[in-house]
């Protein structure tokens, strides 16, 4: 089989750099990769970088190979153009149709999905001018990532960082693997809770679990990828940030509680994916508990965390909002998940199967979902993206 041709455009930012191992993870993965940079992007790495890891010749210009008609080929034959970083003027002239350069033109000539991964000060990117550039090619069906919060050149810090590649790779996966052109979770707001809660006795410990948060990241990551600003809500995790999503880092079921009504207020779709602890310790000791020589331990008193699921479900933010929940299950999976959707009032529920070595932490699961309407979907052993996708489809059809 032909190797997917991915066209890597680069634009004249400092995280032009960042590109290159962009570059390779694409090469490495088996895709075909032409570089076209801008004459700026030259400035931070050069030509010499971009074709020996491409192994492609490269060139900024249209007057290159005329008789190759490189200004209209590289795009029509790309299954995936990805910009990173995209400048706010190459925002500006991809919104506006300009074609000034093979990038341009490139852009103005695909028919395959196009993702761009905008990098620039915070001025820049919350300038209006941006901000409706960014609109514009969402509108159209462009995958445009939020930039990341962080350290900015020289001084600064703020929004506008370029994600990290290795995630800007993971939401090019996805949009390859998909291939449409027309993401249909775009201008839907989903929150997507992952994680497991803990509830401290005392300042070195606490009352946990072993959910690993990557099933929900899954989720998180593949609506990124399928066109939705996503509110991650991260229990205790200690994952690298997807690309294009706002994580909001919690502790606690109570914190997570309140950090999902928050996020929820405007959201589409509420997925609660985090293991939420279902009782907390009464009495929290300011200093660690110390064991007392000869003495039984005393007992711990645990109090009853409130249900967010089914606290959502039951008083929806909007109307039309999707809420789905998981339920990891022992025994009598599907019987015990179809009480437990009715209880919860939700209308999706992801049902899968737990055991010492099944599920947690691994990159693989395995479910059922069961809708509130009677639908029952199965879903294959497969990688945790496959699942997500899944859920995504059932909420899509839902929002529709
Ligand atoms: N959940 C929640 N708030 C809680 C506990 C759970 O929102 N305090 C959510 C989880 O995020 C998950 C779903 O509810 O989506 C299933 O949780 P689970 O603990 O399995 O359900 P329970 O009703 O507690 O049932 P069980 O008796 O099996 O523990």
């Amino acid at each position: 089989m032909d190797k997917p041709k991915v066209v890597l455009g680069v634009s004249g930012g400092i995280a032009a750099y960042k590109a290159c191992e962009l570059l390779r993870r694409l090469t490495e993965s088996g895709h075909d990769v032409r570089v076209v940079p801008t004459a700026s992007a030259l400035h931070f790495v050069g030509a010499a970088t971009w074709s020996a890891l491409s192994g492609h010749p490269v060139s900024t210009e249209v007057w290159d190979d005329v008789h190759e008609v490189p200004h209209v080929r590289i795009g029509q034959g790309a299954d995936l153009v990805v910009v990173a970083p995209a400048t706010a003027d190459m925002l500006a002239k991809a919104a506006h149709g300009l074609a000034d350069d093979l990038l341009t033109n490139t852009l103005l000539t695909a028919r395959c999905p196009v993702v761009f991964a905008p990098a620039m000060h915070t001025e820049m990117w919350e300038h209006p001018a941006t901000q409706e550039n960014v609109a514009t090619l969402r509108r159209r069906g462009a995958v445009v990532i939020e930039p990341a919060v962080g350290r900015l050149t020289g001084v600064d810090t703020g929004k506008g960082r370029l994600p990290d590649p290795a995630e800007i790779f993971e939401v090019c996966r996805r949009v390859l693997a998909r291939g449409v052109t027309e993401p249909d979770l775009k201008g839907r707001h989903v929150v997507v809770s992952a994680g497991g809660t803990r509830e401290p006795l005392d300042p070195v410990r606490f009352l946990g679990n072993r959910s690993s948060g990557k099933q929900g990241y899954a989720l998180a990551r593949t609506a990124a990828a399928r066109g939705a600003r996503v509110t991650l809500i991260a229990a205790n995790t200690g994952l690298p940030d997807p690309a294009g999503v706002d994580v909001v880092p919690v502790g606690t079921a109570v914190q997570l509680r309140e950090a999902v009504l928050k996020a929820a207020a405007d959201a589409d779709a509420v997925v609660m994916a985090a293991a939420v602890a279902d009782f907390r310790p009464a009495e929290y000791a300011a200093g660690k508990i110390k064991k007392k020589d000869d003495k039984d331990p005393d007992p711990i008193v645990l109090l009853r965390n409130p249900d967010i699921l089914a606290e959502i479900s039951a008083d929806r933010a909007r109307p039309g909002q999707v809420v789905v929940g998981f339920a990891a299950e022992t025994d009598d999976v599907l019987a015990n998940g179809r009480k437990k959707l009715a209880r919860k009032g939700c209308d999706l529920l992801v049902v899968n199967e737990v055991g010492e070595r099944k599920t947690f932490g691994s990159e693989e699961n395995e479910a059922v979902v069961l809708g509130a309407d009677g639908s029952e979907t199965a879903v294959p052993h497969g990688p945790k993206e496959a699942l997500a996708d899944t859920v995504w489809d059932l909420v899509a059809h839902r929002l529709a």
